[in-house]
């Protein structure tokens, strides 16, 4: 522990990960040195590097005696105040970062997946031991939004968050949308810049935002959420016509992450949705991430940047290691962020949500169909806003319908969908997508 009497003359890190984010971490604690000694007022040491290959070629030269493949190097040596894990993954970094913690050792993390499930612990792990654990890295890449909700926003009672934080899913919607690049091809340009997830499957279906989400809200509603509060669906079910279809409707398709506060619970929910294309998050392209929080005090406030890859992702890593070289010698707890008990605002269900509904449907190009489809989703008082029918295939006798409609409740609209999927006109419900406003 690190009292103001032992501040070390000189701060030693040690850094987990040598991969996309940590390339970047070392190559500013080595290339940096006299600026960082300038803002935390003291040298910055690289002490370490963990890494699980010694022979894989990296992208960055250091010195033979930096790297190794045993963590205790790290854990062990009393020297290292600062540990920045950029592993990944749950199974060993959340030991190694409880390790650091119970040690005393200051702990910066890019770690969303950590962070989602287990953040309150290992927050009240570092306040028992008067350490940092900072991971501003952890949501939104280079946007500093971890710290706002923690500070500067720390004043208002948050009634929503609203933004597009996955820096892949953003960068493969905008490139089919805008280019028509197919998924796969979009996907792998995604992952050779470093944006993707060890396994992209954690942002192609949602997983990596619900984790961010997860996040988000337990600091703003100071509560205790679990990923599987997060209502999710992926983009792995869009398809070309939807780009082309949303567009003509005057709307693009951006996965959005949403945490809202209603009748006193909170509703968290992932998925692709249509936005109006004048709409601000609609202009949100590429690898940039955007959050809207509304605020009682503060109003609408916006955050924009790059949400993924090496650079911003460095940018929050280092900036959360120079506040924890600040920070010590403080010698004060770390301040209670989230309820580290169980939840305790409620979580609404998604069978909850009121919103506008895109409906794509292949049927038979037959008359009285349409009457059909909206008999049932007039039963379920779902009204109808428009109507497109397109591609007809005289072949085949079918065409496409494109129906959105005005707000209704999701679990209506869920059992309408059931019963038009049974009509026998109806080859497919070819996909559903929520409009938002
Ligand atoms: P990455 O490129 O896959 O790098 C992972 C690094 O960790 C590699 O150097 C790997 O060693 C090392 N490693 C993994 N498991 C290990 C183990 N068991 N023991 C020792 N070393 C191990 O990952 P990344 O993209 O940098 O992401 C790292 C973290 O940052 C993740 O939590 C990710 O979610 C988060 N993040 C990433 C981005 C981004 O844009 N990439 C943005 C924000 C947050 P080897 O090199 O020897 O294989
Ligand atoms: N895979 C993540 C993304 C990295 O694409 O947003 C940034 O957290």
């Amino acid at each position: 522990m690190t009292t103001l009497s032992t501040i070390p003359s000189q701060l030693n890190v040690g850094l987990m990960g040598l991969g996309v984010v940590g390339t970047g971490v070392a190559s500013i604690l080595l290339n940096k040195q006299e600026s960082l000694a300038g803002v935390t007022g003291r040298p910055v040491n690289l002490k370490k590097v963990l890494v699980r290959d010694l022979t894989r070629p990296r992208v960055i030269d250091l010195p033979d005696d930096l790297l190794t493949t045993n963590a205790e190097d790290i854990l062990a040596d009393p020297d290292i105040h600062i540990l920045v894990e950029v592993m990944g993954g749950v199974d060993p970094a959340e030991s190694y970062m409880k390790q650091g913690l119970a040690a005393g050792k200051h702990v910066v993390t890019a770690n969303k997946e950590v962070m989602a499930k287990s953040g309150p612990e290992l927050l009240a792990l570092a306040r028992k031991n008067e350490a940092s654990l900072l991971f501003e890295a952890s949501v939104g890449g280079g946007i500093p939004i971890v710290g706002c909700l923690m500070n500067e926003l720390a004043a208002n009672d948050v009634i929503s968050i609203r933004g597009i934080i996955n820096g892949t899913t953003n960068y493969i919607l905008t490139a089919m949308a805008q280019h028509g690049t197919s998924f796969q091809q979009a996907l792998g340009e995604a992952q050779s810049h470093g944006y993707a997830e060890a396994d992209p499957t954690n942002d192609i279906e949602g997983i990596d935002a619900a984790y961010k989400l997860t996040i988000l809200a337990s600091l703003a509603y100071r509560s205790r959420f679990q990923p599987d509060d997060v209502y999710r669906e992926g983009i792995s079910k869009l398809e070309p016509q939807d780009f082309q279809y949303a567009q003509e409707l005057g709307f693009a398709i951006k996965s959005l992450a949403i945490a809202n506060l209603e009748e006193g619970a909170v509703q968290l929910r992932v998925y692709p949705a249509l936005l109006p294309t004048e709409h601000m998050l609609a202009k949100v392209d590429g690898v940039y991430n955007a959050v809207e929080i509304d605020g009682s005090l503060c109003g609408q406030v916006l955050f924009h940047g790059m949400g993924a890859g090496r650079e911003p992702t460095t940018s929050a890593v280092v900036g959360d290691l120079i506040e924890a070289a600040r920070k010590m010698g403080a010698q004060h707890a770390s301040p209670l962020y989230i309820n580290e008990g169980t939840t305790n605002v409620p979580v609404r269900s998604i069978d909850d949500l009121e919103s506008r509904y895109y409906i794509r449907l292949a049927v038979a190009d037959r008359p009285g169909v349409l009457a059909k489809i909206a008999k049932v989703l007039g039963d379920g008082q779902i009204s109808i806003a428009s109507v497109l029918q397109k591609d007809v295939h005289p072949e085949t006798e079918s065409a496409e319908l494109v129906i959105t409609t005005h707000p209704a409740k999701e679990a209506p609209v869920q059992k309408a969908l059931q019963a038009i999927a049974g009509l026998e006109e109806v080859r497919r419900v070819s996909n559903t997508l929520r409009i938002e406003e």
